[in-house]
């Protein structure tokens, strides 16, 4: 037993969407609690296994040949009724129950608002930020998102090479919710002549696919043999654009929505030491005692805010990284 420590034995969930190095982070977790002498229990299922009993003694077994897999490996749920305060006091309950004193939790926002609620009855917490998205304000890193972006990459540099054989357009929507932070990143990765991005769209459709039009217009009177427009899923509606642009440009236009494979896959490099970095810290931080905090990265180092403060700050695309996108497409 760990003599140095308020913290005996560390729970690990994960929650909302599944985010590839989740695994890494998993494993990073227990094998460092396990070096400072403490008990791993899992939670299956996020809120909803915990509600539900599903925990486990974790053995080494567990952690081994998980931190190239993608997914979760503790499956991940989403739970309506833990927003209820009842729910929250019958889960800290069962975590005092199975001797759990110290909850790291990974996934979004939504899941940091869980953990804090936890926190609040008692259980010491810690939250990962685990999201393809990298919709979350205080960190410049999120699990997940490099892995989401490269796996973009690879299916848009496919797409490219049938829409460049065939003359035509090809709009491509990327995940990322309401953030535009994907498809940014493929767009420049992948040289698209548009990227489209919610943070940067005041509403008005019409408008947008003028531009877009215009755009098309130009490229292919300088000779251009493809177009290429990400666009992130809070736009949407790629189909119905598709269908317009063909129809004002007379330039065959093809929709793709990649969808749910960007969840998935092996997890890069980056994904894997992020997220192994940042699951040791969690620990670190527990057996430092403290509580309601987030782990992130920032300024080239990993940081920790308090919940409240994190999910207080607000997080936009930076207008000189927009503006070069731009740039580059032209
Ligand atoms: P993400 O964590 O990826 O943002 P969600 O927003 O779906 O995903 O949240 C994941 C889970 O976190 C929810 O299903 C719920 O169990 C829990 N959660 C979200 N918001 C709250 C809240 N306000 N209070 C307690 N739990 C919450
Ligand atoms: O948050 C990750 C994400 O894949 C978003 O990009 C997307 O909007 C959402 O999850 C989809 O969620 P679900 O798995 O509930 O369909």
């Amino acid at each position: 037993m760990n003599k140095n420590s308020a913290i005996q034995t560390v729970g690990i969930l994960t929650s909302g969407g599944d985010a590839p190095g989740m695994n890494a982070a998993i494993r990073a977790v227990a094998r460092t609690a396990w070096a400072k002498g403490l008990n791993v229990k899992g939670i299956y299922r996020g809120y909803s296994g915990l509600l539900k009993q599903e925990i486990f003694d974790m053995d080494k077994s567990f952690t081994c040949d998980i931190i190239s897999r993608g997914g979760t490996v503790l499956y991940t749920a989403r739970c309506e009724e833990f927003k209820e305060l009842e729910a929250q006091e019958r889960a800290a309950q069962i975590c005092r129950d199975n001797g759990i004193d110290g909850l790291i939790v990974i996934g979004g926002d939504g899941s940091f608002r869980g953990a804090q609620k936890l926190a609040a009855q008692g259980i010491n917490t810690v939250a990962l930020p685990g999201t393809i998205d990298l919709d979350i304000a205080c960190t410049e890193y999120t699990i997940g998102f490099d892995t989401a972006v490269n796996t973009a990459m690879q299916a848009i540099d496919k797409i490219r090479d049938s829409s460049t054989s065939h003359e035509r357009c090809s709009i491509i929507e990327v995940m990322g919710r309401n953030a535009g932070y994907i498809a940014l990143w493929c767009g420049i990765a992948s040289g698209a002549e548009d990227i489209i991005i919610p943070e940067r769209f005041d509403g008005n459709r019409p408008k947008l696919e003028g531009k877009l039009i215009d755009s098309i217009m130009e490229k292919k009177a300088i000779g251009k043999k493809h177009h290429l427009i990400i666009n992130a899923e809070g736009i949407g509606h790629s189909y119905g654009m598709a269908k317009r642009i063909e129809q004002a440009t007379h330039v065959e236009t093809r929709a793709s929505i990649l969808g749910y494979m960007q969840r998935g896959g092996s997890p890069t490099a980056k994904d894997r030491v992020y997220a192994s970095y940042m699951g040791a810290l969690a620990v670190d931080l527990l057996c430092a005692g403290a509580t309601n905090r987030v782990v992130g990265y920032r300024n080239g180092q990993y940081i920790d805010y308090d919940i409240e403060d994190a999910l207080g700050m607000a997080k936009d695309v930076d207008e000189y990284e927009f503006e070069i996108a731009q740039i580059l497409g032209r």
